[in-house]
């Protein structure tokens, strides 16, 4: 009998929850966290994005302290800034570093920490950067931007790679633990799709845009012949350009998401999770405060950003060709060219290695050499693929330090999707990766 009463019990509680009562929620807070995931000045764009992101949430009145940023830092004063100090986000456009946090910065930019700040562990930050963190409760939203190199699954960062897996972890466990009403995540990256594809569920209050498919590169824009850099990405900057035209206490996340998703004609703009999120207006994620649009017009015909798109992989080589179109250095165009070069011998070194490896794992099973090499599978069988993973990165390419490594990652998707073992790759990585660890492989 008492079993049976608890069982009423639980249905009239379910009851309780099933209607809208959900919607009802008090006012809460907003919390931003911001990353750039990359380093160098080959890639300014990825950090003049996110300053670019902290200067809209600041105009907006969202408090320093409600937003947290992660960034390597060295573009501002890098030797190759003529500007020392000045960061853009689009020619002869304003300087985005001004009044920028500088929370997490250097070596402290980590998916670890990332991973701490997002989920409000104050005590495993002691000591590091700023020590802020999200310290959001139930009714609170969270404004996430993520901006870098990805590949399949992955989310890189200076030193290391976020998991599609230890992300989604994470945000589940903060739903569990009641730490937000909603969160919406912005993801500017290759291959960004994978990052929430078959991961994120749809009833959990979080919805995100991904730059791309989950198998498609993100795109950078923007070449600035004087900087001899891309400054933005055009993801990024279509979602962005749009906000500081707008007023976002009219816009909706939807109609951002079609404005964007048509205007970024270089890759597939996607959303992901709980889609009923758009409804609300981008203020509710990029503050409410009122702000004069200080936006351009929406450019037509003729748009820079979409006529300078060149996939992110493709940036060193355009930085490279467009030094040697302007230098009038007989010598230094000498030098350029032989870095082309040595660049692209580098690409093939990388990609041969992966046929290797594959070669090797399928024991030179040609059919299926083909197919593993050219197919593009969803991953599935992700305990496979993050153990090929880290037996790649520690064992051929430490990806973070080879971006183009991330290029050549889908071969290993596949395998797995193929019921080839991770012990299986491990082995072929011990055969075939004989070299001295390498970096640089742009
Ligand atoms: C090619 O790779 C080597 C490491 O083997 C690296 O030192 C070099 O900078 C790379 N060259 C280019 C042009 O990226």
């Amino acid at each position: 009998m008492g079993r049976v009463l608890e069982l009423l019990k639980v249905s009239a509680l379910l009851l309780a929850v099933g209607g809208d009562v959900a919607w009802a929620r008090p006012k809460g807070e907003l919390w931003a966290v911001l990353v750039a995931g990359s380093s160098s000045w080959m890639n300014y764009r990825h950090q003049a994005d996110v300053c670019h992101a902290y200067q809209i949430l600041h105009q907006h009145g969202v408090p320093d302290d409600h937003i947290i940023v992660m960034m390597e830092d060295d573009i501002a004063y890098n030797p190759e800034n003529p500007d020392p100090g000045v960061i853009i986000n689009r020619p002869d456009g304003p300087n985005v570093y001004e009044g920028v946090p500088r929370d997490y910065v250097g070596s402290s930019v980590t998916p670890e920490n990332f991973l701490r700040v997002l989920s409000g562990d104050a005590e495993g930050l002691r000591g590091v950067g700023s020590g802020k963190v999200v310290r959001s409760g139930p009714n609170d939203r969270i404004f996430v931007n993520l901006v870098d190199h990805g590949g399949p699954g992955i989310f890189a960062f200076p030193r290391s790679l976020l998991k599609a897996t230890d992300l989604a972890d994470a945000v589940l466990a903060m739903h569990r633990d009641r730490k937000f009403g909603e969160m919406v995540l912005y993801v500017e990256a290759c291959e960004s799709g994978s990052m929430f594809s078959n991961l994120l569920p749809d009833d959990i209050g979080v919805y995100a845009v991904s730059a791309s498919s989950p198998n498609q590169p993100s795109y950078a824009c923007y070449m600035d012949e004087h900087l001899n850099t891309f400054l933005g990405d055009v993801f990024s900057i279509k979602w962005m350009e749009d906000t500081d035209r707008e007023d976002i206490r009219r816009e909706s996340l939807k109609k951002q998401f079609q404005i964007v998703r048509k205007e970024v004609t270089s890759s597939t703009v996607m959303q992901w999770g709980e889609i009923r999120l758009d409804r609300q207006h981008l203020s509710q994620f990029l503050g409410g405060k009122k702000v004069a649009s200080g936006g351009r017009r929406r450019q037509r015909g003729n748009d820079f950003c979409l006529n300078t798109a060149t996939p992110s992989y493709d940036v060193p080589v355009a930085v490279l060709e467009s030094r040697i179109r302007s230098s009038s250095n007989p010598q230094k165009t000498e030098t350029l060219k032989q870095q082309l070069e040595g660049l692209r011998q580098n690409r093939t070194f990388v990609s041969a290695v992966m046929a290797s490896l594959v070669v090797h794992v399928t024991d030179s099973d040609l059919d299926m050499v083909d197919k593993v090499m050219h197919n593009s599978h969803g991953i599935t069988r992700w305990s496979c693929y993050s153990a090929a993973l880290d037996a790649f990165d520690k064992g051929c390419f430490r990806l973070a330090e080879n971006p183009y490594a991330l290029r050549v990652l889908q071969p290993i998707v596949n395998l797995c999707e193929h019921g080839y073992t991770a012990e299986q790759f491990a082995r072929a990585v011990q055969a075939v990766c004989t070299h001295d660890p390498v970096r640089g492989m742009e």
